[in-house]
């Protein structure tokens, strides 16, 4: 037996050998920048802990360095205070991607583009710094370089922004002809609900117009999870059913789970599911509530009665747009022929919700 736990990442961003599944997720989001030229843009959503920063991330990495000519940048939405100080780091970032770039392309813009750096950097009036971020981008497309630039907690846009200033820009550099930009925006909430929440009125929508929805594991990325409990000596592929009864294919859950039964494996060299469970409820709870929250917030409140209803086999009752929502926000098992909670356990949670009346 080894001390090795398999699933000790559990909660940070995955990369590389520990990221598993999502073949088809994944080339869904390199395809917007794969082949020659500006890359597409692309907005990822999905409900909390789903995986869409890992995701993202793992792609970028997989073809960080697929071309000389096209560079990776990505930022948090949410460590920034204003719409400008993000477009500072925008460029700020990019300038350091290009710093190590190849490409012999961007050798006769450099001086101008370490010029136009410093001075986004030191401008502070909103008008002169958009002017020089656009030249800067203008420079960048000519010398034949691209920048796939990915914004994550994008809901935070809705405070970070405070004016449709900033949306309409960040439209300006992800759809106009002189910006090499592709932007990937990564939200829990669509982009309209995001914008809307700021300003009244959505300009960014119209130009993400490629969606990537983020929800549980297939059943194929649930048997590679499991899977990885090899590592530690454990079969737990075999207790597959037990295990999803309890996760469904929520990757944070499934792989907190994991963790669990693994680290209580090395010191009592057993396997004891309802145990490792048992002592990860408050952990479940707060997901639990998290995600039901996250259907409140899409449907006005009507969360809670839409969760009920499935897991009463009423889904006859619900609208298609609202099975089409709950999929997406990876409330229901992934398995289409069926609509179904996507485990036992939040089951239970929903009737508890039910029983405990309005809040
Ligand atoms: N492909 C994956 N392989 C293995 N584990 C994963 C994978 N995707 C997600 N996880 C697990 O789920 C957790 C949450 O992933 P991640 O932070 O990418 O989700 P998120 O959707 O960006 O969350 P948030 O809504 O909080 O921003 C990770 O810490 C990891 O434990
Ligand atoms: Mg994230």
């Amino acid at each position: 037996m080894t001390d090795d736990n398999p699933y000790r990442l559990v909660g940070q961003m995955t990369l590389g050998d520990p990221f598993v599944g999502r073949a088809e997720l994944l080339r869904k989001v390199q395809s917007c920048w794969r082949g020659q030229g500006r890359p597409g843009n692309l907005s990822i959503q999905g409900s909390h802990r789903m995986g869409k920063t890992s995701l993202v991330s793992r792609a970028a990495e997989i073809d960080g360095d697929s071309r000389e000519n096209l560079l990776f940048v990505r930022l948090s939405v949410g460590d920034h205070e204003s719409g400008t100080d993000l477009f500072r780091a925008v460029v700020r970032e990019t300038h350091h991607e290009l710093g190590s770039s190849t490409s012999p392309g961007a050798a006769p813009y450099r001086r101008v583009l370490d010029q136009l750096a410093m001075d986004v950097a030191k401008q502070t009036e909103w008008f002169e710094l958009a002017e020089t971020v656009r030249t800067f981008f203008t420079y960048l497309g000519r010398s034949d370089m691209s920048v796939v630039v990915i914004l994550d907690e994008f809901d935070r846009a809705s405070q970070v922004f405070g004016r449709l200033a900033d949306f309409q820009f960040l439209r300006t550099l992800a759809s106009e002809a002189f910006s090499p930009i592709g932007l990937v925006t990564v939200s829990r909430r669509p982009i309209d609900v995001v914008e809307i929440d700021a300003v009244g009125g959505s300009t960014l929508d119209g130009v993400l117009s490629l969606r990537c929805n983020v929800g549980c594991f297939s059943d194929t990325d649930i048997d590679e999870m499991l899977g990885r409990a090899e590592q530690a000596g454990i079969d737990l592929r075999a207790r597959k059913d037990e295990i999803t009864h309890i996760t469904g294919g929520h990757p944070y859950l499934l792989g907190l789970l994991c963790c669990e039964i693994v680290h209580r494996f090395h010191y009592s060299a057993t396997v004891d599911i309802r145990l490792a469970y048992s002592g990860l409820i408050p952990q479940f709870e707060t997901q639990f509530k998290v995600l039901a929250r996250s259907l409140d917030a899409a449907t006005g409140n009507r969360g809670k009665d839409l969760l009920w209803r499935v897991s009463q086999n009423r889904d006859d009752t619900i609208p298609a747009i609202d099975v089409d929502l709950m999929r997406r926000l990876g409330l229901l098992s992934p398995d289409v022929g069926q609509i179904c909670l996507f485990s036992n356990k939040f089951a239970h949670f929903v009737q508890r919700l039910v029983q405990s009346g309005p809040e």
